[in-house]
């Protein structure tokens, strides 16, 4: 990576504002549900603290629209962050107020303070220059680690480097190596595995990887668009009518560039789009009346396996199914399985196919699990990341 990181500085001592993505699911009564994010940013938290630096953190919860919102608070993180840091967390109750400040201003050596949501102002989205030197001016240097939300141009991941030396995190600098190292030189056979809903969130990084992949298995409910592009009939599931054209102009692509594009034959249908609804296995090109495809069936996974075994190199980004059903989440969490069994280099990124990887129990046999959903996405597309390229260069 050609950016500066933490330790091509010297924090001893002084104020450094890390911008960590905290963004982190929690429940109906504000617990952590699912604390990846916050482990991964501990490296860089506790190298700071190791060179007596006065910790302030950043982060954005969920999308309060620039609205103070109670849920979307930041405390309960704090709390879990205190845990793991095995010291206090000290939860300022606002982001650029007098609060914040006093309490910046308050630090010692090796103390850990934590701002209050940064969306709670509407100038972060809006990368406020006034509002990203207001932030600056709580600290002497700003480290980038919140890799997840590296493609947001906003005041505290991108505008707030123009007020203060910038450099980039553990998390950030070592997302960037590993998944370039992946990506520059893969090793064939190159198995792309693309789930989720939409097709129009994945163009970028289909017509990108398109130039590198041997085959790219596609699951979720965008596999639909381009099964009713090839004149299936997907019953009730969802797809995007608008985007059957885009779906088209893929697969001649891939075509042209010998690629094989699979698509699942065989789909588990539910007769509403429900956790309890009944559901059974229907050909995917030719799903029952009045039933949607909310799986992958077991003749796919069958299929999807084989491919996975054979592969050098695997990207996995987005579910097979809805996953969140516990009825309709086997292909997910087969496919899961496979990845970690196989032999390629492995990259898995984006929420729910990173939680069906640690359900399985097989998280440490993956090369790199990146902690973005977006960000990792536009990264593999080769799109420049705002909160990377504001970050000092090497040699700067
Ligand atoms: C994410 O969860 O992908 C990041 O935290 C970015 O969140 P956003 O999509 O709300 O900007």
């Amino acid at each position: 990576m050609n950016k500066k990181t933490f330790k091509d500085i010297d924090v001893s001592g002084k104020k450094v504002l890390v911008r960590v993505d905290f963004n982190v699911p929690l429940d109906e009564g504000g617990n952590v549900l699912d604390d990846t994010r916050i482990k991964a940013a501990l490296p860089t938290i506790n190298y700071l603290i190791s060179k007596n630096a006065r910790v302030i953190l950043c982060s954005h919860l969920g999308r309060p629209e620039g609205m103070v919102n109670p849920r979307l608070s930041l405390a309960p993180v704090a709390k879990r962050l205190s845990q793991y840091l095995n010291k206090n967390v000290l939860m300022a109750e606002d982001v650029i107020g007098e609060s914040a400040k006093e309490l910046a201003s308050s630090l010692k050596d090796g103390d850990v303070m934590m701002l209050e949501n940064v969306r709670f102002h509407k100038e972060e989205e809006a990368n406020d220059p006034r509002f990203a030197a207001d932030l600056a001016s709580l600290a002497d240097i700003y480290v980038n680690d919140a890799f997840g939300t590296a493609h947001r141009a906003h005041a505290s991941t991108a505008g707030v480097a123009c007020n203060l030396p910038a450099v980039a995190g553990f998390l950030m600098s070592s997302e960037i190596v590993a998944m370039s190292k992946v990506i520059e030189n893969p090793k064939v056979p190159f198995v792309v595995i693309l789930g989720g809903a939409k097709v129009s969130d994945k163009i970028g990084v289909i017509t990108k990887l398109l130039t590198k992949a041997s085959t790219i298995l596609i699951g979720g409910a965008m596999a639909n668009t381009f099964i009713v592009c090839k004149g299936g009939d997907v019953g009730l599931s969802r797809y995007e009518k608008d985007k059957l054209d885009v779906a088209r102009k893929i697969l001649e692509e891939a075509e042209k560039k010998n690629v094989k594009i699979l698509l699942p034959v065989d789909s588990v249908a539910a007769s509403e789009f429900a956790p309890d609804a009944s559901k059974k296995v229907c050909d995917s090109y030719k799903i029952d009346a009045g039933f949607q495809s909310l799986d992958i069936g077991p003749k796919t996974i069958k299929l999807y396996k084989k491919e996975i075994m054979k592969a050098q190199t695997i990207v996995w980004n987005g579910p097979m199914g809805v996953y969140e059903f516990p009825r309709f989440k086997k292909g997910t969490m087969k496919i899961a399985k496979y990845v970690a069994k196989s032999k390629a280099v492995s990259i898995v990124g984006g929420g729910d196919s990173v939680s069906a990887i640690n359900e399985s129990g097989y998280a440490d046999k993956i090369n790199h699990i990146s902690t973005g959903g977006g960000a990792t996405l536009k990264f593999l597309e080769g799109a420049v990341l705002p909160g990377v390229e504001m970050l000092l260069d090497k040699e700067d």
